[in-house]
């Protein structure tokens, strides 16, 4: 029987205090959820507002690409320098300890490999991507190909309706393909579909023009960080994405395919928090890379 003779009325009402109106601190995600936003903010850094994903998903498409041999050698000792992890069921479940606590951003969609026709991807189920505990879900859409736009918008969209059901954020990837262009245009394009698909993160590709791109796509960008560059130049792909308006990075090759791929991250994070310039952000590499 609940005890109804000692109930202590509440006096603590903070009746000068108005309650918290306050707009979330991620563009776009007003109107969203409780656990988008809450999944969100396990991503992008409250101070900063943006985020260093870590991103391996690769071998889904490409085998055991170059420094991703082995996920458990090459991945799970950066994951404590990264705000989340992207990356495929299969490998996260075998290769990253359960006991890891950053937030992880499953790819959700699969399909076709680099051997044939790429981009006939399907989703997997939302029961896998929820028994992994996804802080977000991930699917590409291959804008301008023919052959698999319909079926690839189609996979995102299916996938933020899953994702409002279960309060998890879809990440929208644009894809490229041999006979896209990559400009503003196509990348401000593909974005926007995204977000029109109701994507909370889109992931792009850095191009001339591309605050254009930021400021037509109502939700964080993030930038892939594309083939392997000098460590140097990949920073300062990092600091122009950043100076038009990015988010943050999705970055693979130019992390793990680095000489020095933990001071590799962690330089890419003085760029993305810290204000740092490229040329402070390679610095602060060389200095890493000494320490190691
Ligand atoms: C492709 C992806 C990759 O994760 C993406 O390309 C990021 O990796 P990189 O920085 O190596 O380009 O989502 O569909």
């Amino acid at each position: 029987m609940a005890d109804l003779d000692d109930i202590r009325d509440g006096d603590n009402f903070g009746l000068n205090t108005p309650a918290d109106t306050s707009n979330f601190y991620l563009k776009g995600m007003n109107s969203m959820s409780w656990g988008i936003k809450n999944r969100m903010s396990r991503i992008f850094n409250r101070k900063s507002g943006r985020t260093v994903m870590l991103a391996f998903d690769h071998g889904f498409l490409m085998g055991p690409t170059s420094g991703l041999e082995r996920i458990d050698l090459n991945i799970a000792p950066l994951a404590e320098e990264a705000d989340c992890l992207m990356g495929c069921r299969g490998m996260i479940r075998t290769s990253i300890p359960a006991d890891n606590t950053k937030p992880i951003c499953l790819r959700t969609d699969t399909g076709t490999t680099i051997l044939t026709e790429m981009n006939h991807n399907t989703l997997i189920s939302e029961e896998d991507a929820i028994s992994m505990n996804a802080s977000a879900m991930a699917a590409m859409v291959a804008v301008g190909d023919a052959a698999t736009e319909a079926s690839t918008i189609a996979n995102l969209s299916n996938l933020v309706d899953i994702g409002n059901t279960y309060g998890i954020p879809v990440m929208g990837v644009t894809a490229v393909g041999k006979d896209m262009a990559r400009d503003a245009r196509y990348f401000g394009l593909a974005s926007r579909v995204c977000a029109e698909n109701g994507a909370s993160i889109v992931k792009t590709y850095y191009t001339e023009g591309f605050e254009k791109v930021v400021a037509g796509t109502p939700v964080p960008v993030v930038i892939a960080g594309g083939k392997k560059l000098p460590e140097l130049e990949a920073l300062e792909l990092c600091y122009n994405a950043i100076q038009c308006g990015a988010s943050g990075v999705d970055m693979g090759r130019n992390v793990f395919q680095s000489e020095a791929p933990l001071a590799m991250i962690k330089a890419v994070k003085e760029v993305v928090h810290n204000g740092a310039t490229p040329q402070e952000g390679f610095d602060a590499f060389n200095t890493f890379k000494a320490e190691a």
